[in-house]
């Protein structure tokens, strides 16, 4: 059986920086619907809404006090339903960003939970006696520091995996998951396309044990899941799963496992990343890895799962800032990135900005950070004897902030992306970069992106292909075949700013995307230029 997920091209949007309506410097849902128009033009059919529910902001969202409203400075439930509907319309679906590992304090379950140990909401939290006047134990929180705050009035500690506004929510006590799940067909019951699950491998934590990822039930609790809310309807769900294998992926997405549609795997992600050490810890990227662990993501899943693809998210650093190069190559990199990703096997993501090359934004000091992340690991590395100078580097890189700055509409003041004060800077590289200037440039890095979400609707290869990676190449050379129903398709990226060169070993046909104007040789070696990537069908053995 096939699912309209598997055909979809996801555009992930973070509200707060992607259009304002209103001129308070915060992006909002009528913002949102405002630029429907643009996504259906790039041809997107599912968007990815990062949180807009009620929330004190500590984590820009992801610390939610209330599942069934909508945040003030975003607009109402009428705008949610109307952004739904007219989404729809232009064939768009709306999924929907589910918190369930934690809450924010300050949604009334916890202020609840606070008042006493009798209270019959303290349960819904995850809470622990002192071990020798100290921490129950040495469990760290994604945000630094120690995962347990104490709380004065009841002499106990409660368990935050990320900041201690976010406290975790018990997924041992069932009624916590009835609430998860009640909430989630008020949303389903709304005409929802899906859920992306935030940190979905933690639930089913065992903290007494420092068990947080895949925990013993986490499986279970999915299955429960599936059951009480999406298990019978068409929509998609995709779990955000850092610490995934393959094997651990099938868990997830095999169908007849009945949990999810797929998940977000990270290992490409963690290449430049010194082994056993923070995200901070930087070391360069090694092109072999990337292709190896790419292509065995490609080949392991088989019918038990589903691939998602993607770059960026609005964790993550510009790709082609990370990995391509934001100068000279930018607009050559960024289309190399998007050739490569979108041509393999998987469901697609988009980050806003992606499509135009957004860039990286560099800052110099920490009062320019917003990002609670950052700021933490700025105060912790600062104690632990760093100099700002590393400090302020590894944020450079890595920092969350990058991706959200604020869309990049047109040349005018704040990008055009509000008329007030926008709440994080704009790049300053907004008046060369940005979607007017974007849609005006037939050659531009948008319509490389149209041109690939073309491709996947009209060609099932592009779907259902089989991957096949070329391993006879140079090092900084990413080639791969897609076969399908006696037709073969040939992607070649080169991952360098040297030129490369690559020995096409059969007939090509009609080229289907290229970065550069140059004409190929139909067979023989082709030279390479920085970053060039093309797509092409083969036509047959020579
Ligand atoms: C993952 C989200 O993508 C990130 O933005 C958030 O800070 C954490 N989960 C906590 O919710």
């Amino acid at each position: 059986m096939t699912s309209w997920w598997q055909k979809a091209v996801v555009y992930q949007i973070y509200p707060r920086s992607f259009q304002d309506s209103n001129g308070d410097g915060i992006g909002d849902i009528p913002g949102i619907i405002s630029r429907l128009d643009y996504l259906q033009l790039l041809g997107i059919t599912a968007i990815w809404l990062s949180p807009v529910y009620k929330s004190p902001n500590d984590d820009n969202g992801y610390d939610i006090s209330d599942y069934e409203d909508i945040m003030d400075e975003f607009g109402s439930m009428a705008d949610m339903e109307e952004l739904i509907q007219e989404a729809n319309k232009r064939d768009i679906k709306i999924v929907m960003d589910l918190v369930v590992n934690h809450t924010s304090d300050e949604h009334a379950w916890f202020v609840e939970a606070k008042k006493g140990k009798e209270n019959p909401y303290r349960d819904y939290y995850v809470w622990r006696d002192p071990v020798n006047g100290d921490v129950p134990n040495d469990l760290h929180s994604a945000f630094s520091g120690s995962a347990w705050e104490y709380d004065e009035a009841s002499g106990q500690y409660y368990l935050h995996l990320f900041s201690k506004k976010q406290p975790d929510l018990n997924w041992e006590n069932k009624k916590v998951r009835q609430e998860v799940y009640d909430m989630m067909n008020f949303w389903l019951e709304k005409g929802i396309g899906g859920f992306r699950m935030d940190v979905i491998d933690l639930i089913g934590k065992l903290p007494d044990q420092s068990i947080t990822g895949n925990g013993p039930m986490l499986h279970t609790y999915l299955q429960e899941m599936n059951q009480a809310t999406f298990g019978s309807q068409d929509v998609m769900t995709v779990g955000e799963t850092w610490g995934a294998t393959p094997e651990i992926a099938k868990l997830y997405s095999d169908p007849i496992r009945n949990e999810l549609s797929m998940v977000f795997q990270f290992e490409h992600i963690g290449l430049d990343q010194q082994e056993g050490k923070d995200k901070w810890d930087l070391k360069p990227l090694s092109i072999g890895q990337l292709k190896q662990i790419l292509s065995k993501w490609q080949t392991s899943l088989g019918r038990e799962g589903w691939n998602s693809l993607f770059w960026n998210n609005h964790d993550l650093p510009r790709i082609v800032s990370r990995w391509g190069n934001d100068k000279e190559y930018r607009v050559e990199s960024a289309k190399m990135f998007a050739i490569v990703l979108h041509m393999m096997k998987g469901t697609p993501y988009i980050y806003q900005g992606e499509e135009i090359g957004m860039t990286n934004c560099p800052i110099s000091t920490i009062d320019e950070v917003d990002d609670i992340e950052s700021i933490n690991m700025y105060n912790e590395r600062l104690d632990q004897g760093y100099t700002k100078e590393a400090i302020i580097e590894s944020i450079n890189a890595k920092g969350r902030d990058n991706a959200r700055t604020p869309m990049q509409w047109d040349n005018s003041a704040h990008a055009g992306f509000t008329t007030g004060t926008p709440w994080l800077h704009v790049n300053p590289n907004y008046p060369e970069i940005n979607v007017k200037q974007s849609l005006a440039d037939e050659d531009s890095v948008f319509y490389t992106y149209k041109k690939l979400i073309e491709l996947r609707k009209e060609h099932a290869i592009v779907v259902w292909g089989e991957y096949e990676l070329i391993e006879e190449t140079a090092e900084e050379v990413f080639a791969y075949y897609r076969e399908f129903s006696g037709e073969k398709w040939l992607v070649v990226a080169n991952f360098s700013e040297s030129n490369q060169t690559f020995t096409l070993e059969e007939e090509i046909g009609e080229v289907l995307v290229h970065n550069y104007h140059t004409s190929l040789p139909k067979s023989g070696e082709v030279l390479l230029k920085p970053y060039e990537a093309f797509a092409t069908k083969i036509l047959k053995n020579v």
